[in-house]
Formats: C-alpha cells, structure tokens, sequence
C-alpha cells in the first residue's frame, strides 16, 4: 500500500477541530494588532531563498525540496513564509503604499529534516511580518503579539528569549572575535563548522554537534560588541517588554537559523513536549529587502511553528474539548419517514442547524447508537404516527427529555434550547 511520505501527517476529521481552534486564535491575534492576511505561493524561483534565507544556513545547503520544473527552472517548495512575503512587498510596489505594512500568513512549508517530535518534513507555520518601522516599538508590537497570540491559547510554560545580534558594523567586529576565539578549535570541529568558520562564524553557535556546541559555550557574546545604536535599540525594546508586562530572559546563545536577521532576535521556547522546544521564533530583518534588489525596508516579523503548538497545547491540556457531531440526527422508521426525514434536515440546514439523517439504511435502534457516538445533542423520531400528526418525537440527549414537536416548529425549538 502507498504510503504517506516520510515526515508528513494527515489531519483526520477527528483532529481538524483543534488545527481550526489554533488558527481561528492567530486570526484573532493578528487582526487585534491590524495585520492582514497575505497568501503567496508554495513554491518560488530557487534564487529567491539562497539569496533571502542565506546561503551559510542548513535550511538553505541541506533542507530545501528543489527540482525543475518541465521548463528547466528550478524552483523551491517554500521552507518558511519571510522570503516570499518579501518578494510580493516588493513586486507589488507596496514600499510605496501605505507603511507600515503588516501582514499574517497560516502556510504549510517544507524542510527536508531528519523527522521526530515536532519535527517534520512539511510543516506549517502561522507568521507575522511588519514593514517600515525603524524603531523599537515595532520589535515590541510583534513580540506583544506573539505573546497575545500564545497566551490565549492558555499556554503557561512558554518563556520568551531575547537576544541582539547587531546590525552588519557591530557584527564585522563580532566576527573577528568569533574567529579568534575559534582558530585554536578548527581542528575538533565539524566539517560543516570549518566551512562556517570561513563564511560566517556565527553559524558555529547554532551547531547542534555536541563537540561544535562544548567549544561555543565560552565564545565571545554579540551583546558585548553591539554598537551605541542597536545597543540603545536593545534597552527600548527590553524597556517596552517590561512596561507591557511581558517578562523575557536575556540568551545570548540565540542567533536564529536564518542570515537575515539583525539587532532583535526572540524565541518562545516550552519544556512541555521534547526536545523541539522553540514554538515561536522571530526578530528583525532590516537589510533583507535591500539584499533582494529592493528598497531599504526595514522589518520585523515571526513565524509560530504548529504542530509544536499542538503538541504544547495537549501536553499543558489546552486543547478545547473535541468537536460534536451534528446538532440534530433525524431518525426514520420507514421509507415515508426517511423522506419527510431528508425534507425537514434541509429546512433545518437552511435555519442554521446542522443535522443528519440516516444514509446507510440501519435500524432506529442502530441510528440511535450512531447519533450517540457522534454527539448529536437532539434526535428526531419519524414514523408512521409523528407522519400523520406532523409532529416529532425530540429526544434531548443532554437533558434525557422527551418532547412532541411540530415539524414546523422543529427549528425555533432547537434554537430555543441549544
Ligand atoms: P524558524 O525559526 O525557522 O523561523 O521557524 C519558525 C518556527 O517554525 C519554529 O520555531 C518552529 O516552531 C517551526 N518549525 C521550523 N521548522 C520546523 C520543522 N521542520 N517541523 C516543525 N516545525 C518547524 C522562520 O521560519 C522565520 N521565517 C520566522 C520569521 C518571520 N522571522 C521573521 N519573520
């Protein structure tokens, strides 16, 4: 038998409703702070990721799902929302609209990653990019609104991690420091971190190997090298975090797996399911529209990561209650009973009442059983009596009442006690 590709899930019914509870939350979040959803597409030219998400970083030399397409232009299954959110800002003229320009997605994205919990191959991602703003209170608006976003889920082991990592002066001499600190290690590091050593240096933080990682933990700090600039911008963003009310750790050791990053950079990070801890990264990304023969933009976003969320969420016990069945399951005895049956679910549909009625031919006993295992809180017996009476027998399921109703009336009951 085929089966589904290596990690990738099916969301069956019986999930869905807690996929539709955490998105209907990121809507909520997102449109309180006036951010409107943008939907670009699931792939885009090559170029466009090596150039924005960086050529030194592992989603970009090792993750991405790459091939031609029968034209022989290779294209990318998107591995994060930022990048493409970019190109249509700046294919749009949207620089040239109104600013600042604030936009959410809810996107499925693909790394070719080894699989485990909260790991995946395709994933997806509820994000937030704003456009335009300079200055520390834009950090602050999209942190509050990740915060808002994670905090109404009722989520309460999640902690927010800040970090600088400066903006490209303060880093030039960061990265000398970096090497320096580094050169005497090359020899017992990784191959891929001999490579990053030459490229970019601030790689080697991020390495998940555990001799790469013994040798980082005494590394030089980016904090200690910022310039007066982004050392201010730092102070205001933490001041704003704190007047909010939202509390953060400082961790210098969070550099984010993306290159465009500058000065802000934040993680939400939960002990309470595994080791993929980091449900929520972000930060700022001044420079990445200029790199992508843009207009300098500056910008400031996050991407939440689902499927973490979900496993967050069952592991605190936040997920709501699972879906019902239909409201109403109306039972026929006979075929003129499954007929009128059929009529009345459509008028109820049509008030606003969800309903079912019997497809498979079972017995009344056996339809009984269904509207029980399904949750349906009323059902409505037919026969031949409620036929010629024009009323039904309605069962409230919930109250273990029983009461004779008008078909006519049928719906304005219903409503009356739901
Ligand atoms: P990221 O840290 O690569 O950032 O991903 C954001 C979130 O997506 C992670 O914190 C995690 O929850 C989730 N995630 C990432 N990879 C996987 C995976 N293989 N399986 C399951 N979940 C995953 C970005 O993508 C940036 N674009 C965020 C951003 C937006 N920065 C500025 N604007």
């Amino acid at each position: 038998m085929i089966q589904i590709p290596k990690g990738c899930k099916d969301v069956l019914p019986s999930q869905a409703y807690a996929w539709q509870y955490v998105e209907a939350a990121a809507r909520r979040a997102a449109e309180a702070y006036a951010f409107k959803e943008i939907r670009t597409p699931v792939f885009e030219h090559t170029e466009l990721f090596s150039r924005g998400v960086g050529d030194t970083t592992d989603i970009v030399n090792k993750e991405m799902y790459t091939f031609l397409d029968k034209g022989g232009r290779s294209v990318t299954l998107r591995p994060e929302g930022t990048a493409g959110v970019a190109r249509a800002f700046l294919e749009h003229g949207l620089a040239g609209g109104v600013l600042p320009f604030k936009a959410y997605y809810l996107i499925s994205a693909f790394r070719y990653e080894r699989p485990q919990a909260g790991r995946l191959r395709e994933f997806h991602q509820f994000g937030c990019e704003l456009y335009g703003a300079a200055g520390a209170f834009a950090d602050a608006e999209v942190i509050s609104l990740a915060d808002a976003f994670l905090k109404n889920l009722g989520l309460c082991r999640v902690e927010l991690r800040l970090n600088s990592i400066g903006c490209k002066h303060c880093r030039a001499r960061y990265h000398e420091a970096l090497k320096a600190y580094f050169a005497p290690h090359i020899g017992e590091m990784c191959e891929d971190c001999k490579v990053r050593f030459g490229k970019n240096p601030m790689r080697i933080l991020d390495c998940k190997t555990e001799g790469c990682k013994r040798i980082a933990a005494d590394a030089p700090r980016m904090l200690d090298y910022l310039c007066d600039d982004c050392r201010a911008h730092f102070e205001q963003v933490k001041t704003l975090l704190s007047e909010a009310g939202i509390a953060y750790t400082v961790d210098p050791s969070i550099v984010r797996g993306l290159d465009y990053y500058s000065r802000t950079v934040f993680e939400f990070v939960s002990d309470a399911a595994g080791a993929q801890g980091t449900v929520l990264g972000g930060g700022r990304y001044d420079t990445l529209l200029e790199q992508m023969d843009g207009k300098s933009v500056p910008a400031v976003g996050f991407a939440a990561g689902m499927e973490r969320l979900l496993l967050v969420m069952e592991a605190e016990n936040c997920l709501p209650p699972a879906d019902t069945g239909a409201v109403c399951y109306l039972a026929g005895m006979d075929d003129a009973s499954h007929a009128q049956a059929f009529l009345l679910a459509q008028q109820l549909r049509s008030a606003g009442i969800s309903c079912e009625t019997d497809l498979m031919g079972r017995s009344v006993k056996s339809q009984f059983k269904y509207a029980d295992k399904t949750g349906a809180r009323f059902v409505a017996v037919l026969g031949e009596r409620e036929l010629s009476e024009g009323a039904a027998e309605v069962k409230d399921l919930r109250a273990s009442s029983s009461e004779r109703v008008k078909f006519a009336e049928l719906a304005e009951y219903i409503k009356r006690r739901m």
